[in-house]
């Protein structure tokens, strides 16, 4: 008998999970190392800010094993890898501008060799003050790009109608980024001054782009390859390139193969992390309470290169007023240049911070008005039809659906009494209740970056080929790009392999990033399998001597007026072949519809947005400062997910995330801008034991948007933006144990020790 075909299984496993828990998974650092492969090890600056006065490498070039040391000097093109600004040298020339900035790479036998010879690199350095606070740096002039404000309504008009009036300061710190796989990436020369490039990163066509402008060659001498991440979170979108930069470098001056993989301590002080954010508040309600305007000005800490953070500034301007419609709104962003690593993309991108800003502003209003938090906010929840302060409508809104069905489902009110009732029969230990909705924007807020391309090719025994821009870095990209194909053919999973992410089969891709992923490269493989399925009908057709028109192919057979035939996929493709039919097709989308005028700050940035909303319940420890989540719920709109198990996934990771961003994770720069929290030890992560006891997580029973792929909308970053609820579930425990304590800026993390300060604050 023949085995049943199941073309589409909505809860597909992710195909890399047998490979991942056996352990042969490979990633940068797992390829087989060619003959004579060098190693690197980076030499960085040892100051935040300053000159070089002089450097001397004669004693570490003659340290056993080593063959070469370079620096900017040996740069055959340009010494700039800057992706918006150009402002950023692959290596320094004389000024340091962070500490932990390249500034030599040394090439030796072994990993340890070159290692070891960093410490017989002689450097003297002139320093000069380091600035490591934004509103310090914006105090003075020193700005990435010139600030933006996005407005609607007149802010100034309508103070005077307030009832209310708050005003405060919200500040975030930073993130680390923490992928399991740290910077890596493996070159080697192949013929004719072609660079071969495994590179751990998010996009493929920027790592290109530069090498071949750092090397001085054209972009069809280098080809990158991305067979997976280890994680990449953001951290990869623009910062694995220098490292991928240097191992081109490093390949072609020596001629040999150049493996460079960052140690993790090294990971964590060179590279750039979430920016951090200081930012101030105003905000007036109506006697109903109505939110009627909010201002904000957003100091983003953006380091010493501008990197992503100009789009980055971008979209906490697009997020400031979250899921809460206010008619009238100024909201300012700076981009300030500091002397730490230039920071990045990070889950949200930016979004999180601004988020950050106006629940902080909500929470104080509410604290000044003796309400509980919930009521302003959730009077306050966009609507179909309203207007966003960047010019676009609110369509397909769920803020009200998925606000009134957690509040149903999981009896809210009932949560409320009884933890009042805990608290009124517990000293020592405090409960607190947050609700946190979001709304997050779907598509890169720089238009032009919404594309994608797919190569599909159908073998002829009728296994199929699928290459695209998509980079899996765990998010399950993959496993969706296999769903796509398969259901689009109506074929069995198993018959489709995702190639790697190569910029030889897939040219001039955007990076694997703003959520959009599987959307942009789901979309255009449907489009190249529809041609392919267009053509095959049409051989079938004319085997079967019908129309195409009566031809179907469902499940590996093929169809006539819905009238099973014996003509199997197979046989089709076989006489496809035969008859000389082209079984290659390149799918090629661009998200129709989505425009934004920079010059007026107004348009319609993006496909759609992502709602939900999410209570925390917390237990805190008022005796040690310690607190537990109880319990996450979420209702949240996946649209029509096309794979529970991987938007699941996606959902408490991005939750877990998102609280440790708010709870635990503390980044200290000391004045000198070192990074005192460099490891582990110092640098604490959520683990098993500080996840929440129950993440509950309810799919709201939406349709989807056409502009999502099988109308399954984009999961990747939304869920972090629920972590901030707990940040403001931990106030509300605070709280219920010192009703004295009002903080004076809202500052996340707000870790252990800040609550036990706050719980004991006269
Ligand atoms: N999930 C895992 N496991 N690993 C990651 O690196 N990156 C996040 C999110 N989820 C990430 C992840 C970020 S920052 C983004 S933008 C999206 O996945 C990118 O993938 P997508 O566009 O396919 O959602
Ligand atoms: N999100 C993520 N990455 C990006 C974006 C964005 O909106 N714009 C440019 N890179
Ligand atoms: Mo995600 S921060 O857009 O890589």
């Amino acid at each position: 008998m023949k085995n049943p075909v199941k073309s589409y299984i909505p809860s597909m496993k992710n195909i890399d999970s047998h490979s991942h828990v056996r352990g042969e998974s490979v990633y940068v650092d797992d390829i087989p190392e060619l003959r004579g492969t060098l190693h690197a090890a980076i030499f960085c600056s040892p100051i935040a800010h300053g000159k070089i006065k002089s450097i001397d490498y004669s004693e570490a070039l003659t340290m056993p094993g080593v063959q070469h040391i370079l620096t900017h000097q040996d740069i055959p093109g340009e010494n700039q890898i800057g992706g918006i600004v150009p402002d950023e040298p692959l290596f320094a020339e004389k000024e340091l501008h962070f500490q932990g900035q390249p500034i030599a790479m040394i090439l030796a036998d072994t990993e340890l060799q070159a290692r070891e010879a960093l410490h017989k690199i002689k450097i003297e350095c002139k320093e000069k003050e380091a600035i490591v606070d934004p509103i310090e740096a914006h105090a003075k002039g020193l700005l990435h790009i010139p600030s933006r404000t996005f407005n609607l309504g007149e802010t100034s008009n309508v103070w005077q109608k307030c009832e209310h009036i708050v005003t405060g300061e919200a500040d975030t710190d930073g993130q680390e980024h923490l992928y399991l796989e740290t910077q890596g990436a493996y070159a080697y020369p192949v013929e004719n001054g072609h660079i071969y490039l495994a590179s751990s990163t998010q996009g493929p066509t920027a790592v290109q782009k530069m090498a071949a402008k750092v090397l001085g060659i054209p972009m069809h001498k280098i080809e990158v390859d991305v067979r997976r991440l280890g994680g990449g979170f953001g951290g990869k979108e623009d910062q694995a390139t220098a490292w991928a930069v240097m191992a081109a470098l490093g390949a072609k001056l020596s001629k040999r193969p150049v493996k460079l993989i960052l140690h993790r301590m090294d990971d964590m002080k060179m590279t750039g992390k979430r920016n951090p954010y200081r930012s101030t508040f105003k905000i007036g309600l109506s006697k109903d309470l109505k939110i009627l305007a909010f201002e904000a000005d957003y100091y983003q800490n953006a380091g010493a290169a501008a990197d992503l953070s100009p789009a980055i500034m971008e979209r906490t301007l697009f997020h400031g007023n979250n899921s809460y419609f206010i008619p009238n709104v100024k909201v300012t962003a700076h981009s300030c240049i500091t002397n730490i690593p230039p920071n990045t993309a990070f889950r949200g991108f930016g979004g999180p911070q601004g988020m950050f800003v106006i629940e902080a502003a909500i929470a104080k209003a509410a604290r000044t008005l003796g309400i509980k938090k919930r009521v302003i906010q959730k009077n306050n929840l966009l609507q179909e039809g309203h207007e966003f302060p960047y010019g676009q409508i609110a369509e397909d809104c769920q803020a009200h659906a998925t606000w009134n069905s957690l509040e149903e489902k999981h009896h809210i009110e009932k949560i409320q009494l009884d933890i009042d009732d805990f608290n009124a029969n517990n000293k020592h230990f405090k409960k607190g209740l947050a609700i946190m909705p979001i709304c997050f924007g779907i598509s890169f807020t720089n238009t032009p970056m919404n594309h994608a391309r797919a190569l599909v090719h159908i073998y002829q025994d009728g296994s199929i080929g699928v290459s695209t821009a998509a980079v899996e870095m765990g998010q399950g990209v993959n496993t969706k790009m296999v769903q796509v194909a398969a259901k689009t053919l109506s074929v069995n999973a198993h018959r489709i392999k995702i190639e790697s992410t190569n910029t030889t089969r897939v040219a001039n891709t955007s990076p694997s990033a703003a959520s959009s992923t599987a959307d942009l490269n789901g979309k255009a493989v449907q489009i190249a399998c529809n041609a392919l399925l267009q053509r095959l009908k049409k051989v079938a057709a004319d085997n079967l001597d019908t129309k195409v028109e009566s031809i179907k192919i469902h499940e590996e057979t093929v169809f006539v007026n819905d009238i099973e035939t014996k003509l199997t996929w197979e046989e089709l493709i076989q006489k496809a072949f035969l008859a000389r039919v082209c079984l290659t097709e390149n799918g090629h989308y661009a998200t129709p519809k989505i425009h934004f005028d920079k010059a007026i700050e107004k348009g319609h940035p993006f496909a759609y947005h992502v709602y939900g909303t999410a209570a925390f319940e917390v237990t805190l420890d008022c005796i040690r400062g310690r607190y537990d989540f109880d319990s996450v719920k979420v209702v949240h709109d996946f649209g029509t997910s096309m794979n529970r198990i991987i938007d699941l996934g996606q959902m408490e990771g991005g939750i877990v995330q998102g609280i440790g961003w708010m709870t635990m994770e503390e980044l200290i720069y000391n004045d000198k801008g070192r990074l005192l929290s460099n490891a582990l030890s110092t640098y604490k992560i959520p683990d098993i034991y500080s996840v929440p006891k129950e993440i509950d997580v309810t799919f709201l029973n939406t349709d989807g948007n056409d502009m999502a792929i099988f109308k399954s909308k984009a999961v990747g970053e939304p869920p972090l933006l629920y972590g901030i609820g707990a940040y403001f579930a931990i106030l509300d425990a605070v709280q219920n144990f010192n009703p004295n304590f009002e903080p004076k800026i809202y500052h996340a993390p707000f870790t252990p020790e800040k609550v036990l300060m706050a719980l004991y604050k006269a």
